[in-house]
């Protein structure tokens, strides 16, 4: 795959409309649910995004079929022969560790590399392991890959969760569908996607009550009792996020349409208490901002908490408002990548510990930035409209990972911006 860059030139306004995809963090597990239940399972608004078709590898690796009709995916799972996923499709996204709680749920096992860390951490899964362990499961690791195995069978248990971990608590859920008995995930994490999730499992035959909540129940029913399903993908809130900063940074209105205004309450609360007015009906929301944008002091946290993946977008336009802002970051061990990257374009961050001090400018210098992840990518992206003259901001594969289109959707909003070749400068 040839290295793209994405070239901004600065100073134009976002306003108009656009429509969010299928959200990313939802659809790649709902894929990997879709090996509990034999047959020809269909999931609609699936975005259009490389980890999807990373996800779509690893199933077809497992011995499914998968078909994409636009923003459907069909997946017949009937053939899945194998319990293994392979190190490089793993190794490209984490995400891929949430097929064990499916395999050793539909098979009593898996043999899964691995993921490694990633530029926000060492992204373990000790927490996944211990919530699938009090199902009876046993792991060990060979050479790189997790054996997971179920000498005596799956058995309901309680589980509590040290952290309200988004991965720990979809992988127990999905093991505990067929675990015999009652089982209780206590401190479960509660973002829309495991609800997202847990409608499909149930959907499929699966008995799981409480999701969103910090308590979910799972009831376990047989594995031959589970069959295909039809389901379709919540809207994607760190999506419609990035685009309300958007709004917010220029002025706007900007509308997201396609998304549930109440997966953004906390986001949208920080909006407004930066100075934006905020319009929602049942699937859209529309920011807009009339007087200056005011400093604003951030904490994330998982769900109903500030949002992560809002981080750098929020760091944004606490660079270009008036007075200092505080952020701090309680999720992830190294999530500041964002401020030195925006630094070079003369915002004004000090990072100490997880927090970041952020001193508010009048304007930011277009110049050459690179991606470090996928949000910060977009954020950049976000940057360059915004800042004086043109921005070239690099290593864009990580953008195309979680946002589908994401230069047609700014286009449709005003920005002026393109895709070209990146020379080849190693960035
Ligand atoms: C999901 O990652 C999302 N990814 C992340 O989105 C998101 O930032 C994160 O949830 C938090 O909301 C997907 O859904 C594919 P966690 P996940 O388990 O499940 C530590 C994006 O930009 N931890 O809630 O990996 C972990 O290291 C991505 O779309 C353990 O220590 O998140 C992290 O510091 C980035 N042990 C914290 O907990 C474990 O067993 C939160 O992780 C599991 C997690």
């Amino acid at each position: 795959m040839a290295k793209e860059m994405i070239v901004v030139e600065g100073g134009t306004p976002l306003a108009g409309e656009v429509r969010v995809s299928g959200a990313k963090n939802s659809a790649l597990k709902l894929i990997a649910a879709s090996i509990l239940g034999s047959g020809e399972s269909v999931i609609h608004n699936v975005p259009l995004i490389s980890d999807i078709v990373v996800m779509s590898k690893v199933l077809e690796t497992l011995g499914a079929r998968v078909k994409r009709e636009d923003h459907t995916l069909v997946i017949d799972t009937a053939d899945i022969d194998t319990w293994e996923t392979p190190y490089e499709l793993v190794s490209k996204m984490r995400a891929s560790i949430s097929v064990l709680g499916p395999l050793v749920a539909r098979f009593g096992r898996a043999r899964v590399a691995m993921p490694g860390g990633c530029n926000l951490g060492a992204r373990k899964i000790d927490m996944h392991m211990v919530g699938m362990e009090a199902l009876g499961v046993h792991f060990e690791t060979d050479h790189g890959f997790i054996e997971a195995s179920t000498p005596n069978g799956l058995h309901g248990a309680y589980v509590a969760l040290d952290f309200p971990s988004v991965g720990a608590t979809e992988n127990t859920m999905m093991c505990a569908v067929t675990a015999e008995g009652e089982t209780v995930i206590e401190n479960a994490a509660r973002e829309p996607e495991i609800e997202d999730l847990a409608d499909m499992l149930n959907a499929m035959g699966a008995r799981v009550s409480g999701a969103g909540s910090p308590t979910i129940v799972v009831e376990g029913v047989p594995a031959s009792s589970l069959h295909a399903c039809e389901h379709t993908t919540v809207g994607d809130r760190i999506e419609a996020g990035t685009f309300l900063v958007g709004g917010a940074m220029t002025g706007g209105p900007v509308t997201v349409r396609g998304i549930e205004p109440g997966f953004l309450r906390m986001a949208l609360m920080k909006l407004h208490a930066m100075g934006c007015s905020i319009d929602f009906g049942d699937d859209y929301i529309t920011v807009s901002r009339d007087g200056a944008l005011q400093a604003i002091d951030i904490q994330t946290l998982p769900h109903p908490g500030f949002p992560t993946d809002l981080q750098a977008q929020f760091m944004l336009l606490a660079a270009v408002a008036q007075g200092n802002s505080v952020i701090t970051e309680n999720v992830f061990e190294n999530r500041f990548m964002f401020a030195d990257e925006i630094g070079r374009m003369g915002a004004r961050v000090t990072i100490e510990d997880h927090h970041a001090i952020v001193e508010g400018v009048s304007s930011l210098q277009g110049t050459d930035v690179k991606a470090t992840d996928l949000r910060c990518g977009a954020a950049l992206v976000l940057a360059g409209v915004f800042a004086e003259g043109t921005t070239r901001v690099h290593k864009v594969h990580h953008i195309d990972r979680g946002y589908e289109d994401y230069v047609g959707k700014l286009s449709s909003l005003g920005a002026r911006l393109h895709r070209e070749l990146d020379e080849d400068i190693d960035w």
